[in-house]
């Protein structure tokens, strides 16, 4: 075998790819989850477990079926497009069981987080320098949050 007669350096560093390509799948085969690739790149259990977790958001059907009254109220003025619980925050709790009390909106940074006048709000969208505008008074003592124009004459 003279072809092979100073080799064994070679067979040593194919020893050696042997072993960690080896020591790779079992790895691998230890850490990648069960799941992954059942439905594609990625681990397919995620799909039940985000699935699982609680639903927090009621939607503003649900709200608007017992009470209506507000309901009619926002859908006459300018908040008609805001739903409830961006403004009251997720309630599903609240809607599955109205004995839980949700409490109301802390109404000293509800009012300013879409309303306070900054530079990248679109031009024409409402907005205030709120210290200057509401000198200090809370928001709700002049606007009604379910429908927040004030008539001419002053406060609804
Ligand atoms: C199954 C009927 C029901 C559903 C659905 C429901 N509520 Fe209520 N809610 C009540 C009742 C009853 C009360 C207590 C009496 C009242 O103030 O009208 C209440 C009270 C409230 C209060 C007043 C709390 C206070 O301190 O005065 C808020 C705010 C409220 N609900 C918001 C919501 C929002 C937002 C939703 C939708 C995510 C919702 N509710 C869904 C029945 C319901
Ligand atoms: C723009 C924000 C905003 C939106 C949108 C909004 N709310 Fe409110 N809501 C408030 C604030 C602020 C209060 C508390 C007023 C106060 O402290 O007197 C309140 C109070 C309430 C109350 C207590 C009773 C009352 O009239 O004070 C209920 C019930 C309620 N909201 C239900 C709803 C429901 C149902 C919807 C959707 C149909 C809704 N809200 C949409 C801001 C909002
Ligand atoms: C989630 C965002 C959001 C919150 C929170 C919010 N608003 Fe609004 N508000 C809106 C939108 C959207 C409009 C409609 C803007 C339009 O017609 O272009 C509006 C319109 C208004 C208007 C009418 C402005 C006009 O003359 O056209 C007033 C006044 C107002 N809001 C006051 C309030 C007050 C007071 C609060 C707190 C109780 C509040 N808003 C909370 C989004 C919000
Ligand atoms: C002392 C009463 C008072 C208080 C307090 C007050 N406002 Fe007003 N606000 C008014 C009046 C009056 C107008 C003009 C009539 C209208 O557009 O409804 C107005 C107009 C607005 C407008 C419409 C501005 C526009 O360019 O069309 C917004 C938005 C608004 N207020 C938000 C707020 C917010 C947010 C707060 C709390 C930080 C607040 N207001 C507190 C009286 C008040």
């Amino acid at each position: 075998m003279k072809l092979f007669k100073d080799a064994g350096h070679l067979f040593r560093l194919a020893g050696v790819f042997l072993l960690g390509t080896l020591s790779f799948l079992a790895i691998r085969a230890f850490v990648v989850p069960h799941s992954f690739g059942q439905y594609g790149h990625y681990r397919g259990a995620a799909i039940a477990e985000i699935a699982a977790h609680p639903v927090h958001f009621a939607g503003h059907q649900t709200c608007e079926t017992c009470h209506s009254d507000i309901a009619q109220t926002k859908s006459a003025g300018k908040h008609a497009q805001v739903n409830c619980e961006a403004c009251h925050g997720p309630l599903a709790k609240h809607a599955d069981d109205p004995s839980i009390d949700p409490g109301k909106p802390d109404v000293a940074v509800l009012c300013v987080r879409c309303h306070s006048a900054s530079a990248a709000r679109p031009k024409d969208f409402p907005q205030v320098d709120a210290d200057q505008h509401s000198g200090g008074i809370p928001c709700t003592t002049c606007h009604q949050p379910h429908n927040p124009v004030i008539a001419a004459g002053g406060a609804k």
